[in-house]
């Protein structure tokens, strides 16, 4: 891409943190959704894509990684696919092993991070003991003289979310995002999954360009027209542009998490790549 072709794009923000330490609450809260009421036994289990438009208009896409530990690719995943991690870690609790994980996951994949110590509002809450263990591994807040920016929320009383959303910002204007939207699109599937009424479906991250209803793509090892695109607000839309995730029907078959999606110029092209990929 030329210089000229890049436009400003949304940040890409991941939320990482512990189980139960308030990720998707404090998702809830910023979209004024409850997400977190849906969930089987109330653990993520997935990740969620969803984009939140501001006051002024800009937008953020948050993805919302699992905590359990039983997830450790997925947030491997989030945090390779970002540009910005919001570290999640409950006041109360401190830190615990999957915090560690996901520092490690977010150094690894040299994101900047943004800490959220959720929970403020417990009476146990210790926001100071989370900074002081946050240094132990070598994350640095700025009051500690570091350069990691820090912010005390409560997902449940909706406090510090202003402050949390300034710091994003304010992030992601330092990163100056760019990418050009008028070019064929290039993604990252963020999940996929094969759906008893609609066949394969795959929830993609746009990365560059504007996909399309109707683009002819390969994605990993499968091909396939896009037949409809769905948005995280289950709205169906003609086309997705760079930072915006969308859920893409008309796959050959199920791709797998991290693949890359590229629109070609034909059918037979998508099909002889995916089977060279195959090793057919
Ligand atoms: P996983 O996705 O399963 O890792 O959990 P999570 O990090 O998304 O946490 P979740 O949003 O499911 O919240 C876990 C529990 O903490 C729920 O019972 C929430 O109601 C509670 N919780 C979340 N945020 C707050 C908060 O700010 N204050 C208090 N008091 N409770 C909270
Ligand atoms: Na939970
Ligand atoms: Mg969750």
């Amino acid at each position: 891409d030329n210089e000229a072709d890049l436009k400003p794009r949304a940040p890409v923000v991941t939320i990482m943190g512990h189980v139960d330490h308030g990720k998707t609450s404090l998702l809830d809260a910023l979209r004024g959704t409850s997400v977190t009421s849906g969930e089987a036994g109330g653990i993520t289990q997935h990740i969620g894509a969803y984009q939140v438009t501001l006051k002024d208009k800009s937008q953020i896409t948050f993805l919302d990684t699992p905590g359990h530990e039983a997830f450790s690719d997925m947030r491997a995943r989030g945090a390779n696919v970002t540009d910005i991690v919001v570290l999640v870690v409950a006041a109360d609790d401190g830190l615990m092993p999957q915090t560690i994980e996901a520092i490690n996951h977010t150094k690894a994949a040299g994101v900047p991070m943004i800490v959220a110590i959720n929970k403020c509002d417990k009476p146990e809450a210790n926001p100071q003991k989370v900074r002081e263990r946050l240094l132990e591994h070598e994350v640095i807040v700025e009051e500690m003289s570091g350069d990691v920016q820090d912010v005390e929320v409560s997902a449940l009383k909706k406090t510090g979310l202003d402050d949390l959303l300034d710091k994003i910002q304010l992030q992601a204007e330092l990163l100056e995002l760019k990418a050009n939207p008028d070019r064929a699109a290039e993604g990252t599937v963020v999940e996929a999954k094969l759906d008893k009424g609609r066949g394969p479906v795959a929830t993609i991250l746009v990365n560059r360009g504007t996909l399309k209803v109707g683009d002819i793509f390969v994605v990993g090892a499968e091909s396939g027209k896009v037949r409809a695109m769905i948005d995280d607000k289950g709205k169906q839309v003609k086309k997705a542009g760079p930072s915006t995730p969308v859920e893409v029907l008309g796959l050959s078959g199920v791709p797998m998490a991290g693949d890359q999606l590229q629109v070609v110029d034909t059918e037979t092209k998508a099909r002889e790549i995916a089977e060279y990929r195959q090793g057919v």
